[in-house]
C-alpha cells in the first residue's frame, strides 16, 4: 500500500465531496444567473456552500467570493487593493520573503508595472518578526501580504499583531491561509485582517476552486471584466460543481477539527522524535507554533531529491518543499530566507500528514528512511561519487 505524506501539496479528495459534486453536476447544470427554476437550483447551491465556507472561516456568507484557486484569490486580493488605492497614491506592496508564488510573483509582476514592494525577512525560526514590518510600512504602502503558516515548514505567522501594524498606518492586510484552513481554527474578526485566501484541495475538496473573503465595504479592482457573477468581483460563471464541492470540505473540515488537529499534532510529533532520534545529524526546520500536521526536517550530507525517489521506491510520498517549485533543483526560497545553507535546504524533506494517516504510517517511515539516509550518506562520501 503506498503511503502519502504530502497533504500540504494537495489532499484526496473526501468521498463525500464527490458523492456532493457528483450531485451538483447532474443537478444543478443551471446557469446560476438564470431566473428559471433550474438556475435557482444552482443559486441555492453557491448559497450552501457560501454559508459553509464562511463558517469555517467566522465569516458572514456575503464576503466570501468564490474562485479558481487559491493563487487567484491571492491575486485578487493583492492586484485588487494594489488598483483600488492607486488615487489614493499608495504605491507599495509589502510581503514576506517566504510567501507562496502565487503571491511573490504576483508583486513581481505589479513591480514591472510601477509599484514598489518590500520583502520582509524570518530569522531560522521562519516567522516574520512585526518590528520589521514596523520599519519597512510606510504612508505610501497600500496592502501588506503575510501567510497565515508557511506551506514548506508549516510555521504560523503573528498575523493579528502584523495587520494591527498595517491599520496603524492606513495601509489594508491580505493573509494567504491556503495552509491553516481546515487546519487552524480561523476567525477572521480576530486575525484583524481584511482578506483571507483559501484553497479547496487543501482541505480534501476538489482542485482549481478557491475563495477569497474581503471585510466589508472592502473596495478592489477586479483583475478580471466580464459578467457580474461573485458580487461584480470574480467574473465567469460560476464552477458549481467545484464550489459545492467546497462547502461541503469546509463543513467537514469544520465539523472535526478539533480533534483532528490534535490527532495528526500527535502523529507529527511521534515521526519527528523518531527521525531525531534514529537518524544522527537531522535537524527540524522553523520553530515556534506550525500547523499540526507539518515538519519540514534536514538530513544532513543526503541529497533531498535522491531521498525522496529512494522513499517514492519503497511506496512513501514525501516532498521537498513547494510542489509548484519542485524540479527547479533550486533550493527553496523559504529555507533560503531562513538562512539555511544551500547544502543543508537541499537536505531537507516535507512531511505533511492527512486524513487518513495513522499511527502505523509513522511506524513505517520510522523504519524505512534511517537506513536510506545511511546509505545515500555512504554513496555521497564513496569515491565514484566524488569523481562524478
Ligand atoms: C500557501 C499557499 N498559497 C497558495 C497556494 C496555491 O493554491 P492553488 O493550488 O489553489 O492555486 C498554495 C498551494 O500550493 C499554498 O500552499
Amino acid at each position: 500500500m503506498r503511503l502519502y505524506l504530502d497533504h500540504n501539496a494537495t489532499t484526496p479528495v473526501d468521498p463525500r465531496v464527490a458523492d456532493a459534486m457528483n450531485d451538483a453536476v447532474r443537478r444543478c447544470f443551471g446557469n446560476a444567473s438564470s431566473i428559471h427554476a433550474f438556475g435557482q437550483a444552482a443559486k441555492a447551491a453557491l448559497d450552501d456552500a457560501r454559508s459553509a465556507t464562511a463558517e469555517l472561516l467566522g465569516a458572514r456568507a456575503n464576503d466570501v467570493i468564490f474562485t479558481g484557486s487559491g493563487t487567484e484569490a491571492d491575486n485578487l486580493a493583492i492586484r485588487g487593493v494594489a488598483e483600488a488605492a492607486l488615487p489614493a497614491g499608495r504605491r507599495h506592496l509589502i510581503a514576506s520573503a517566504i510567501e507562496h508564488e502565487a503571491v511573490l510573483n504576483t508583486l513581481k509582476a505589479l513591480t514591472k508595472r510601477g509599484w514598489t514592494s518590500t520583502l520582509l525577512p524570518v530569522g531560522p525560526s521562519g516567522v516574520v518578526d512585526p518590528a520589521d514590518l514596523e520599519a519597512a510600512i510606510t504612508d505610501r504602502t497600500a496592502i501588506v501580504s503575510i501567510m497565515h503558516a508557511n506551506n514548506e515548514i508549516g510555521t504560523v505567522q503573528p498575523v493579528a499583531e502584523l495587520a494591527g501594524i498595517a491599520h496603524a498606518h492606513g495601509a489594508l492586510f491580505h493573509t494567504d491561509a491556503v495552509q491553516t484552513a481546515g487546519k487552524l481554527p480561523i476567525d477572521v474578526t480576530a486575525l484583524g485582517v481584511d482578506l483571507l485566501s483559501i484553497s479547496a484541495h487543501k482541505l480534501n475538496g476538489p482542485k482549481g476552486v478557491g475563495a477569497l473573503w474581503t471585510r466589508r465595504g472592502m473596495r478592489l479592482v477586479a483583475p478580471t471584466t466580464g459578467g457580474r457573477q461573485e458580487r461584480n468581483r470574480r467574473a465567469g460563471t460560476e464552477n458549481v460543481p467545484a464550489i459545492a464541492g467546497l462547502g461541503v470540505a469546509a463543513g467537514l473540515a469544520a465539523s472535526k477539527l478539533a480533534v483532528e488537529a490534535g490527532r495528526l499534532a500527535t502523529l507529527r510529533d511521534r515521526l519527528e522524535a523518531g527521525l531525531l532520534e534514529r537518524v544522527p545529524d537531522s535537524t527540524v526546520n522553523g520553530s515556534g507554533e506550525r500547523v499540526p500536521n507539518t515538519t519540514n526536517m534536514s538530513f544532513h550530507g543526503v541529497e533531498a531529491e535522491a531521498l525522496l525517489i529512494a522513499l517514492d521506491l519503497e511506496g512513501i510520498a514525501v516532498s521537498t518543499g513547494s510542489a509548484c517549485s519542485s524540479g527547479t533543483l533550486q533550493p527553496s526560497h523559504v529555507l533560503r530566507a531562513m538562512g539555511l545553507t544551500p547544502q543543508r535546504a537541499q537536505s531537507s524533506i516535507r512531511f505533511s500528514l492527512g486524513l487518513g494517516n495513522t499511527e502505523a504510517d509513522v511506524e513505517r517511515v520510522l523504519d524505512a528512511l534511517p537506513p536510506l539516509v545511511v546509505r545515500l550518506r555512504a554513496l555521497s562520501r564513496s569515491p565514484a561519487h566524488a569523481h562524478a
